[in-house]
């Protein structure tokens, strides 16, 4: 093996392996059906290497013996147990075990339901606690509480999105005009990475969101500050939003901001992520966002706001990072 090659193997394995962990995979489970969608796909890996070692072996055993050999009545029984029996005890095995945790996958949840649409390019959060009809708005970051399945109903603006936690559960279709609905139960409090998993257009890839599983306690105290409305700081930024119209697009519960089109900002600063899951919230990366968000999520909705001094820009983010 020439040393080209072998850099190009060691590469392919390199980046082959850099996807197994991290915040956003399916190894890195943090919830119930994750680990049980990691099992199956354990079990099916180990069970495929063993056939394919076994007919690989086979093959060269065959290879190597001259033929004739082999009587008649054990060459049938290979074609016929290796062929067809052994097959279809496997297959069948593995759909009925796949099959079985169904169920456990699509139970419905005991408790809070989280409805969340997909918009071009960000996600509407929405919290109904039980018995509660009227939503705690929120977007592009998914809080959950730990040792509770919440049932997660799924809609979809203009265009086809689809939901996708990996280190938290399957993938599940948002379809525009239907509800589709999945439930999750995370197990492990922390954050782990979603990501668009549906070709939706420009902007499809910059998608993302995180998942923040919290104690159940901690969940609680969140979901009550996060259905207070906004304390907003009085200032040059809040003018400048008032100003620049911004409440048009966007909602701030508390103030006169009640939009609907954009992502609620009512807590903006308390998210861990920017522009859904794309910038961190930082003071520079707010900037740039309101100065120009066609430059860094092409086929955005959000006009550029490059006519404000980089004063403005600063005040406007400033007072936007305040909102907690
Ligand atoms: Cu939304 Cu892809």
């Amino acid at each position: 093996m020439g040393d080209r090659y072998r850099a190009g193997l060691g590469l392919l394995i390199l980046t082959a392996s850099a996807g197994c962990g991290g915040p956003q995979s399916v190894f890195s489970a943090g919830g119930a059906d994750a680990l049980q969608i990691n099992r199956l796909f354990t079990v099916m890996l180990v069970g495929a290497v063993l056939l394919w070692l076994s007919l690989n072996g086979l093959f060269l055993y065959v290879t190597r013996r001259s033929p004739g050999r082999m009587s008649r009545k054990l060459a049938e029984g290979v074609i016929i147990g290796g062929g067809i029996v052994l097959p279809l005890v496997v297959l069948t095995a593995l759909l009925s075990w796949g099959l079985s945790i169904m169920p456990d996958q699509r139970a419905p949840g005991d408790g809070l339901r989280v409805r969340i649409t997909g918009e071009e390019f960000w996600w509407r959060v929405d919290y109904y606690a039980p018995g509660s009809q009227e939503p705690v708005v929120s977007a592009n970051e998914l809080r959950l509480p730990a040792g509770r399945r919440t049932e997660i109903e799924l809609l979809a603006g203009r265009v086809i999105h689809s939901f996708w936690v990996p280190g938290l559960g399957g993938k599940t279709d948002m379809i525009p005009g239907r509800t589709t609905r999945m439930s999750l139960e995370p197990v492990t409090p922390g954050i782990y990475r979603g990501q668009c998993a549906e070709f939706c257009g420009a902007s499809h890839a910059l998608m993302a969101m995180n998942a923040v599983v919290l104690e159940e306690a901690a969940f609680a105290r969140w979901l009550e500050a996060e259905a207070a409305p906004a304390r907003a700081p009085e200032g040059e930024g809040q003018a400048i939003f008032f100003r620049e119209g911004c409440g048009a697009c966007h909602a701030i519960r508390g103030t006169p901001a009640a939009g609907v089109v954009g992502p609620d900002l009512t807590h903006l600063g308390s998210r861990t992520t920017l522009a859904a899951g794309i910038l961190p919230m930082e003071r520079a990366a707010m900037v740039s966002w309101i100065a120009n968000a066609e430059a860094i999520k092409p086929g955005v909705r959000m006009p550029a706001y490059g006519h404000l001094s980089k004063a403005e820009l600063e005040a406007l983010a400033a007072w936007l990072e305040a909102l907690e």
